[in-house]
């Protein structure tokens, strides 16, 4: 019948403050998380994790720090990267998005361009935090233009109104083929509807490590907010990246929740291995990654605010540890599962019929919120059920239940994490991101992987150029260094329709 709470475990249950992460259905015994901690002491994780918040270059093959902690570093604590302290430069970009938030009256709506982490961050922190009771959302309607595909453009173009529409175009490098393109065709929406240079001039922002390139573009100087080669991309939610946030919910709400994330660094920093939230999910999954061989996990939110969770995940978790070398280049055994999920209960009636009796053992992690999120006279009630769901599913997956029927047997033995926030807020949010943030690189620390940098994306996007090419002058291609014969016959068949 385990994964029980094995009866030697001191506790199961661990906090950082009112956050708290249960792990008994993970069936994890004294003995081996005793010997988790010893492999994660072995593998060096707590002088990863000082090295990181130093400000060492963690990021190996770029020889870069990793510093997104700094810009949640609401205290201003000195950080230094190459001998200089980068919080007075963090501090004048919240003081300036402070400005700007005070200074956006009349604007109907934002068309914010940006992809993968230029995205992710603040379109479920947008939607998510609309979910909260009481919450001003300053009567803006926040866009958010990622994909390549018009369809998208096209819809946000139809609902916007060109004369009180701002735009922010989010990209790192200032490069990306589907944010640049975006951005134009943004542009010439706006001279098609008649604004002027001065006009259009006024109306588009950028936030960018490449600023050079953001004032090529046509972007005002005092209309740019920077970030800084020392922010990834998948973790710069707390950088200018998340204006929307701040502009859509107010400063005060963009501060709370980096203040939640500070909060979680802190405990991430501070806390013992034994007790420490991040380092514990993260050295489950290693363990079931032994036990099981699991090639999988999966999130649940029981929260429909953060439906967009486990998509900011993948990128997080997938884009940083899914490597198969290490470090030093060298094979590794284990690295980044795929992650797969959505909110809960919905969840339930799509795909856990096969975590509950498919071949493989799916870890999962239930996050689960105290408080309802709406007033409603309904709320109390439905949320009742939203939760006896949630816990259901977990004891359904870790017990089981045997019958002589093969059919109806469930085989159980399914671990899982049950994470509870008290409530669903700025501050709460910033600290889950935070605290799965920590998991992702401390995880790759044990595996001795650079979660920072993400080589694998490269080689698709160089491969493109010539097939765009091929499709664009629609003529019959045969293969050739850049172009293979089945990708040949494809172009050819795109061609010849
Ligand atoms: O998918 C590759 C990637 O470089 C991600 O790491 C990044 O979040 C995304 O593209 C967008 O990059 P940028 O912010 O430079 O436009």
């Amino acid at each position: 019948m385990s994964p029980k709470p094995a009866k030697e475990s001191l506790h199961s249950v661990f906090c950082a403050q009112d956050i708290a992460l249960d792990t008994a259905y993970q069936g994890i015994d004294s003995k081996s998380w005793k010997s988790l901690f010893r492999q994660a002491r072995e593998s060096h994780l707590e002088q990863f994790i000082e090295d990181l918040f130093a400000g060492k270059a963690v990021n190996t093959s770029e020889n870069r720090p990793a510093l997104h902690s700094a810009l949640r570093n609401l205290d201003k604590k000195p950080v230094f990267v190459n001998g200089q302290d980068v919080m007075p430069e963090v501090a004048d970009v919240w003081h300036r998005i402070e400005g700007l938030c005070n200074k956006w009256v009349g604007v109907t709506d934002v068309i914010h361009i940006g992809i993968g982490g230029s995205d992710f961050g603040p379109r479920l922190a947008i939607e998510a935090l609309a979910h909260v009771p009481d919450i001003d959302s300053r009567g803006m309607r926040m866009h958010f233009l990622a994909n390549i595909d018009t369809a998208e453009l096209n819809r946000i173009l139809h609902r916007a109104h060109p004369n009180s529409t701002r735009v922010i175009i989010v990209s790192k490098s200032f490069t990306t083929l589907e944010t640049t393109m975006n951005a134009k065709a943004v542009v010439k929406w706006l001279k098609d509807s008649g604004r002027n240079d001065v006009q259009i001039t006024q109306a588009l922002f950028a936030v960018t490590a490449n600023v050079a390139a953001a004032q090529e573009f046509g972007i005002a100087k005092d209309n740019i907010y920077p970030f800084w080669d020392w922010v990834g991309g998948r973790y710069s939610v707390w950088s200018a990246v998340g204006l929307p946030i701040a502009l859509q919910y107010g400063f005060d709400t963009f501060k709370e929740f980096l203040a939640g994330a500070q909060f979680m660094d802190q405990h991430f920093m501070s806390a013992p291995l034994e007790e420490n939230l991040p380092v514990i999910m993260a050295l489950a999954l290693i363990y079931q990654q032994k036990k099981h061989r699991i090639k999988s996990y999966a999130v649940i939110p029981y929260a429909d605010a953060l439906d967009w969770f486990p998509k900011w995940l993948q990128q997080l978790d997938m884009e940083s540890n899914g490597k198969s070398v290490d470090k030093d280049g060298m094979p590794i055994k284990y690295s980044c599962p795929v992650v797969f999920g959505s909110s809960g209960s919905n969840a339930q009636h799509s795909y856990f019929q096969l975590l509950h009796q498919g071949l493989d053992v799916i870890p999962i992690d239930f996050i689960a919120i105290r408080e309802p999120m709406s007033h409603l006279a309904e709320a109390k009630a439905h949320h009742r059920i939203l939760l006896s769901n949630c816990l259901a599913q977990a004891q359904a997956l870790a017990n089981g239940k045997k019958t002589d029927n093969p059919n109806n047997t469930y085989p159980g033995k399914r671990p899982s994490n049950l994470l509870i926030l008290p409530k669903l807020n700025a501050f709460y949010l910033g600290a889950l991101l935070a605290l799965y943030e920590n998991r992702t690189t401390a995880l790759g620390a044990i595996w001795n992987i650079n979660s920072f940098d993400q080589p694998g994306v490269e080689l698709g996007k160089v491969l493109a150029k010539p097939i765009e090419l091929a499709l664009k002058n629609g003529v019959t291609v045969q293969a050739d260094d850049s172009i293979d014969a089945t990708t040949a016959a494809r172009i050819n068949l795109f061609n010849q329709s």
